[in-house]
């Protein structure tokens, strides 16, 4: 039976930060922030976006293209969580007029979150064939002003229908997880921004890596040469270039070219874009999908890695016709719209964006028309509105 992804949105905020610009604000030479750590600018956040409006803005790119009520599962995979006890997906599930049926959670494992609502949702449409599920990774990577990680922040979201009549990539069965409690990157509660031991984190990422591409591997009697491309959560787009390295070592010089051209389609739009955690990875795939030039049946293979620490490899075949269901000027108008900002003014909103506004007051969005946003708390009751 085919089980796979159907539809991506993605969605990033209105505002960008140039790296030459950060690397100069800091005192640091640029081609660190262009070569050594691989990124060109990122997206940024303000007080009015959050998880749940970039993860309704990103499941709106696509919403008229589906059957809103085949939908019988939305989980919504996040770290940037906005509540304790309740649920993003309710919101989202409001927002976008979802059935009062839809089964909805959320889920968390640093960025694996969406990597592991996909596999709930390939049970649940194994078990459903006549519904689809919603996925949604959203997040806001947040280090801090002048931090080590300041460089690999962002903001976005991707949201994935996933079907049993795929018309993007349809999944293999099978995967290859593999986990270990370590303190590699996390958050805790009373924390906004995440804690890293940063050297480490990159270690262990390309350790975990090493493993599940081999058991994977080995699972599937494969060699790294069946596979058309390889996409990684991407951090930073330097992070999946050291993976993408490990995967070629040995290669002949044809699958190494190959699994090179492929990887710098698809870091294209992280680059841009920056860290958005759970969404990472499958940005690189959307990015991959529109420049990457693929043959319908390419096999792409998928790592994907959450801190803390928890990663798992699987593939997919890319369905006849995939292209049809991709928009890539869309997404480029989504990154030309971004509004450059100064240092100064990305510090300010960074640092707005971290405290809570007073229970009652009403945020206004400067976002276009049709973009939802957080308009504030009343009676401590999040308020979502659309533009
Ligand atoms: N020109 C070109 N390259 C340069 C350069 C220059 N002038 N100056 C330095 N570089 C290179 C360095 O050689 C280095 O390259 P290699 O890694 O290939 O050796 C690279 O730039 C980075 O420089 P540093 O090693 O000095 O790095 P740093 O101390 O500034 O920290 C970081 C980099 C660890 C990634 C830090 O940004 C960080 O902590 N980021 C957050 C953590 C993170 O993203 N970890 C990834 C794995 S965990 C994960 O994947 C989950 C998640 O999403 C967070």
């Amino acid at each position: 039976m085919s089980i796979g992804i159907d539809q991506i949105g993605f969605f990033t905020p209105n505002k960008y930060v140039d790296m030459v610009e950060l690397a100069e604000a800091r005192n640091v030479d640029p081609n660190k922030y262009l070569i050594g750590i691989g990124q060109k600018r990122m997206s940024l956040a303000d007080s009015t976006q959050d998880a749940v409006s970039m993860g309704i803005n990103g499941t709106l790119r696509y919403l008229d293209n589906i059957d809103s009520a085949k939908v019988g599962l939305l989980v919504f995979g996040t770290e940037s969580s906005v509540d304790q006890s309740k649920s993003a997906s309710l919101f989202v599930k409001k927002a976008l007029n979802l059935a009062p049926e839809v089964r909805t959670f959320e889920v968390k494992e640093a960025c694996f979150g969406l990597t592991a609502g996909i596999m709930i949702a390939r049970d649940f449409v194994r078990a459903h064939p006549d519904q689809t599920a919603l996925v949604i990774g959203s997040d806001i990577a947040r280090y801090g002003v002048a931090t080590a990680g300041e460089v690999t922040q962002g903001a976005g979201s991707i949201s994935l229908l996933i079907s049993s009549s795929p018309r993007i990539l349809d999944l293999n069965d099978g995967h290859s997880a593999w986990s270990d409690d370590i303190n590699d990157f996390w958050r805790p509660n009373d924390s906004a921004v995440a804690m890293v031991d940063g050297k480490y984190s990159t270690q262990v990422y390309l350790d975990f890596f090493k493993h599940t591409f081999a058991a994977y591997k080995e699972q599937k009697g494969w060699n790294t040469q069946d596979f058309s491309s390889i996409v990684y959560h991407l951090p930073f787009t330097k992070m999946g270039k050291k993976a993408n390295d490990l995967a070629i070592a040995g290669e002949s010089p044809e699958v190494a070219e190959k699994l090179v051209k492929a990887f710098e389609a698809s870091k294209q739009l992280s680059m841009e874009v920056g860290n958005i955690y759970t969404g990472s990875l499958y940005l690189s795939l959307l990015s991959l999908l529109e420049r990457g030039e693929l043959e319908p049946n390419s096999l792409i293979g998928l790592f994907s890695y959450g801190s803390g620490a928890m990663a798992e490899f699987y593939s997919g075949n890319l369905v006849d016709g995939y292209q049809d269901q991709l928009n890539p000027r869309g997404d480029q108008a989504l990154l030309d719209r971004r509004k450059h900002v100064t240092i100064p003014e990305y510090e300010t909103i960074f640092n707005a964006a971290l405290a809570n506004p007073t229970d009652g007051e009403v945020l206004t969005s400067d976002e276009e028309t049709g973009v939802w946003y957080f308009a504030g708390t009343q009676n401590h009751i999040r308020q979502y509105r659309q533009k």
